[in-house]
């Protein structure tokens, strides 16, 4: 008897139809239940990740504890953690470089990192602190005034590209969501407006657009350079350094 024929056989009964059919289907049931089982897990973990980050930015008080859940989260469930970190996805909201902007406009998963005055200096050891500290898949560098709140300049985008490393090459950047970044733990640090030409001295002192330039030494020898068109910070304790990341 042939397979098509198996269950077109008129004489066949429906009991003996329903047993092949059990007999044969229980498989693929099985599989469908497990992979359900699987989806559930992960919008579950998926759920539970969103609902720490939103703990982490709206209270204050239970800062310590939800980070501590999450740290633990994320090594219990580190599959969970990532899946949850691509449902829902923080997505570069800003292309290319902004000015006069409010970090309080940041979608909810931002969350700020690092801040200190031009004055702190950066070198290869303080740079492994402050970027075990900003350890999310996204960054957002920007500058502004003690004491106030929008940054004057700010740029986001993937870490590997915020990262781009560009050793000491006067003009190098790594073009990418708009912005032209360059980056190295023992020269300078920064970003300029989308295919905007840098000038690395260490720092850059390129003009073009000055307004929409960052940059900050990371050699340990001066803090600061530059928040847009102001320069020389150096040493400078009224304007500061700002990092936010994201997953
Ligand atoms: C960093 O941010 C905190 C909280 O906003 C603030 O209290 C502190 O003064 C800032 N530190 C510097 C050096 O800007
Ligand atoms: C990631 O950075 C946060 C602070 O931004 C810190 O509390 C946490 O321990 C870091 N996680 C890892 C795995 O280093
Ligand atoms: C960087 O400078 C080198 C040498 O002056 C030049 O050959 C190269 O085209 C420049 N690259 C960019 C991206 O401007
Ligand atoms: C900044 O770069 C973006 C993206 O390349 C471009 O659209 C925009 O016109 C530039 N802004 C200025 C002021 O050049």
């Amino acid at each position: 008897m042939s397979k098509t024929s198996e269950f077109n056989t008129d004489e066949e009964s429906g009991k003996d139809i329903s047993k092949r059919f059990r007999a044969g289907c229980w498989k693929p049931i099985l599989c469908g239940f497990i992979v359900g089982a699987l989806c559930a897990g992960i919008a579950l973990g998926a759920l539970i990740t969103q609902y720490i980050q939103d703990l982490q930015k709206t209270t204050t008080t239970t800062t310590t504890t939800t980070i501590s859940i999450a740290t633990g989260l994320k090594f219990t469930f580190p599959y969970f953690n990532n899946i949850g970190a691509y449902l829902f996805l923080v997505s570069l909201t800003q292309s290319g470089v902004q000015l006069d902007f409010d970090p309080n406009s940041l979608p909810s998963g931002w969350s700020l990192c690092y801040n200190n005055t031009y004055a702190d200096t950066m070198d290869q050891s303080s740079l492994s602190t402050i970027l075990s500290s900003c350890n999310k898949t996204k960054l957002l560098l920007g500058c502004r005034q003690v004491n106030t709140v929008k940054l004057t300049v700010a740029a986001m985008g993937n870490r590997a590209d915020v990262l781009y490393d560009c050793s000491t090459t006067e003009n190098c950047t790594q073009i990418a969501n708009g912005v032209g970044w360059y980056y190295s733990d023992s020269y300078s640090w920064g970003f300029v407006n989308g295919s905007d030409a840098v000038e690395r001295n260490s720092c850059d002192t390129g003009s073009t657009n000055d307004a929409y330039r960052l940059c900050w030494h990371t050699d340990g020898g001066s803090g600061g350079y530059r928040c847009g068109t102001t320069t020389g910070l150096n040493s400078d304790t009224t304007w500061e350094r700002i990092i936010y990341h994201a997953n």
